[in-house]
């Protein structure tokens, strides 16, 4: 056994104005929770570290928006989020938030560090403001376009598409995001950290020490940006959610989200440390500690550049020995969206499938978007449940506990004579702990978890070629043996299965009666070990690990999709206000009929025209409508329609047109018909 190594295993803090999906996940809690389990297993001392991240203007904003204080909103979102984490076993050694006093506590005295020892510079320059919303505008209070990428939404600190940090200055068009007006200038005091001082720091540890070891996606961002050249960053804000700012001069402001919320992983792991009653030092600045951030791609500026650029500048701490960021996952082919309602919810997921953590866990494994951005579709959700944790998986440990009950009454045979088969089957187990840990530790969890399935792919051609099920009519011996090797496959899969599938684990431990052994071998040990399950050790009854998900099931999911985003679009749509009043004559000189469409054809040359012959009951007549990038010819003859008839006729494209058919629009930006309910309704019948 290696010497245990501490790990500092941090998991970005989630922004508390919303639910946890399943991007979040798969980007950063559930490989993060590999890791850490993995950690664990192996005998290593872990802090598994996260929390809330409550400050910042999104939440001002969602306050705002629901009418309550920026308190409610993210004691709302803490409770909910640290649930759903806890039931869907993400296993944080500690789960903290950064409203508590001790993070309060630990942001202020790091601020005080860096300030005393004057690593600040203090300014006070023009800073964007909206007069008529009395507020300076920072980061998403300002929308405007990057000056690095174009891109016409970028906030006032960091610009999504591009992934740049910058200063809300820069913006090129700024607007303010509260009244959309154009914001002015006024002076205000702020105190930066001189990031261009910490250049040749990062170039030295990242762009020449992590060369080899930090994936490209992550090394690649943070080249381009020292290339670019760094600059002073504000580290204060005028704004009143957050942390007091607390030198002199600070009053009325506080300390950028940014600047505090990284410090959250130190505040959470004292919390930590205080509760277990150790020392929390260690976890931050013993040299020997390994320190990881997990985090999504939008995150790597502030874990890569701003946030060790602070920990070199306070002097105490250690500097992280990896921080592998993921890209994002889509749903269904779009981005994910909060705003949009395109997500899938944690907590709504754990309320649909209320014992198929694992399947998720294992969903998101095996696509997670490790070097790319990648897709996660409930048809491949179910594909991945039903043909492989059902089929090879829970298979393979299926007929291993079936049989042994069957033939054995649930004792594991003594194995008579190993043959060829059986020796190489013995020694490629052997092998996987090293195969799976060494995919971990390059942070390739993808893989690792290939590796594992074919550990039970490996168990299942075993059966499949040894036959027990008609070997045991000729030769019962044989069978011993048998089922004692593919028991050994079944015991390493608990082991191994357990950072990946932590509640399979569990129910594989209490089939294979595992607490009721003397010894239990560990992750390491499979290597070296005789049997993982010896001889005469009584295992219980069957008890399937997964069942299939039928098409009903996600068809439902499908559906809920895009329901809760047209419920969303509905909620958000402007409705125009309503028009000058008019008398009732005015009303009465509208001659409106239902009609019906008997011909259609496209206005040749125009994109949006088709011209339709209508019989409105009076007569059958021409008229030219826009509706041609909603419908097309042949779907719309024989439509009901309302048409409003005594129109003075003019002339589009050439064309005259008699009249013009009502339309009304869709969510999607579609138009729809004014049909009569009733089809008995005559063509030529007035609308009154
Ligand atoms: N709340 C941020 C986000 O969701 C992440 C904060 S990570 C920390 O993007 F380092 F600041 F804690
Ligand atoms: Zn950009």
């Amino acid at each position: 056994m290696n010497t245990p190594k501490r790990y500092t295993i941090t998991a970005a803090l989630p922004y508390t104005n919303g639910p946890v999906h399943i991007g979040h996940l798969a980007g950063v809690y559930v490989p993060a929770d590999i890791y850490a389990r993995f950690q664990r297993i192996r005998g290593n001392d872990v802090a598994y570290i996260c929390g809330s991240d409550e400050h910042g203007v999104p939440i001002t904003i969602k306050a705002k928006k629901e009418g309550v204080t920026p308190q409610q909103v993210v004691d709302k979102y803490h409770a909910m989020i640290k649930a759903s984490f806890k039931e869907f076993g993400i296993s944080f050694d500690n789960y903290s938030r950064t409203s508590a006093k001790i993070h309060h506590e630990t942001a202020s005295e790091f601020f005080k560090k860096l300030y005393n020892d004057g690593k600040f510079i203090e300014e006070t320059n023009q800073q964007l403001y909206d007069a008529e919303a009395n507020q300076f505008l920072a980061d998403r209070f300002v929308v405007g376009t990057c000056p690095k990428c174009g891109f016409e939404e970028s906030y006032g600190d960091q610009c999504e598409n591009c992934g740049t940090s910058h200063n809300a200055t820069d913006l090129i068009n700024p607007k303010s995001a509260i009244t959309g007006n154009t914001p002015s200038l006024k002076e205000t005091k702020h105190w930066f950290l001189p990031l261009d001082q910490y250049e040749s720091f990062l170039k030295e540890w990242i762009l020449e020490g992590h060369k080899e070891d930090w994936k490209p996606n992550v090394y690649g961002q943070v080249k381009s940006w020292v290339d670019d050249g760094l600059r002073p960053r504000a580290v204060t804000r005028d704004l009143d959610w957050g942390i007091p700012v607390p030198v002199e001069g600070g009053e009325g402001k506080v300390l950028y989200v940014w600047f505090d919320a990284p410090i959250g992983y130190i505040s959470s792991t004292k919390e930590w440390a205080a509760e277990k009653g150790i020392d929390w030092e260690p976890y931050w600045k013993d040299k020997d500690t390994k320190l990881l951030h997990f985090i999504g791609k939008d995150n790597i500026v502030f874990h890569c550049i701003i946030f060790p650029s602070m920990l070199k500048a306070e002097g105490s701490y250690v500097l992280p020995e990896n921080v592998p960021a993921n890209e994002f996952l889509n749903l269904e082919g779009n981005k994910i969206s909060t705003s949009k309602n395109w997500a899938v919810w944690l907590h709504e997921y754990l309320e649909d499938f209320p014992d198929k953590q694992d399947v998720l866990r294992y969903t998101l494994t095996a696509n997670a978007p490790e070097s790319k951005d990648n897709d996660f579709t409930w048809k491949d959700f179910q594909a991945r449940n039903n043909n492989e944790l059902v089929a090879i998986f829970g298979n393979f440990i299926n007929r291993v506990v079936v049989l042994t009950n069957k033939y054995y009454e649930g004792q594991v045979p003594s194995p008579a004579t190993f043959t060829d088969v059986d020796e190489d089957t013995l020694a490629l187990l052997k092998k996987y702990p090293q195969i799976i840990s060494k995919s971990i530790e390059r942070y390739r969890f993808r893989e690792a978890l290939v590796e594992l399935m074919n550990l039970a792919r490996m168990g299942n051609k075993y059966l499949a070629d040894e036959e027990p099920w008609k070997v045991i009519k000729s030769d019962p011996e044989r069978v011993q043996t048998i089922l004692f090797v593919a028991l050994q496959i079944a015991s390493g899969l608990a082991i191994l299965c357990e950072p990946f599938l932590p509640f399979t684990a569990k129910k594989l431990n209490s089939i294979l009666h595992y607490s009721t052994l003397d010894t239990i071998a560990t992750w390491d040990e499979i290597k070296t070990a005789n049997s993982l399950i010896p001889a005469g050790h009584q295992i219980g009854k069957g008890e399937l690990l997964f069942t299939k998900i039928e098409d009903l099931e996600v068809q439902q999911q499908l559906d809920k999709l895009q329901a809760s985003k047209q419920a969303n679009e509905a909620a958000n749509k402007i409705v125009a206000p309503q028009k000058d009043t008019i008398e009732f004559d005015d009303f009465t000189k509208l001659d409106m009929r239902v009609g019906t469409i008997l011909e259609a054809t496209k206005v040749p040359k125009t994109k949006k025209l088709l011209q339709l012959k209508v019989d409105v009951g009076i007569d059958t007549r021409m008229i030219v409508s826009g509706i041609a990038e909603s419908f097309s010819p042949e779907e719309i003859i024989g439509q009901r329609v309302t048409v409003l008839c005594n129109l003075a006729p003019r002339k589009l494209r050439g064309v005259e047109s008699q009249g013009m058919i009502l339309m009304t629009d869709t969510p999607d930006g579609k138009l729809a018909f004014i049909e009569p309910e009733n089809d008995s309704v005559s063509n030529g019948e007035q609308v009154s």
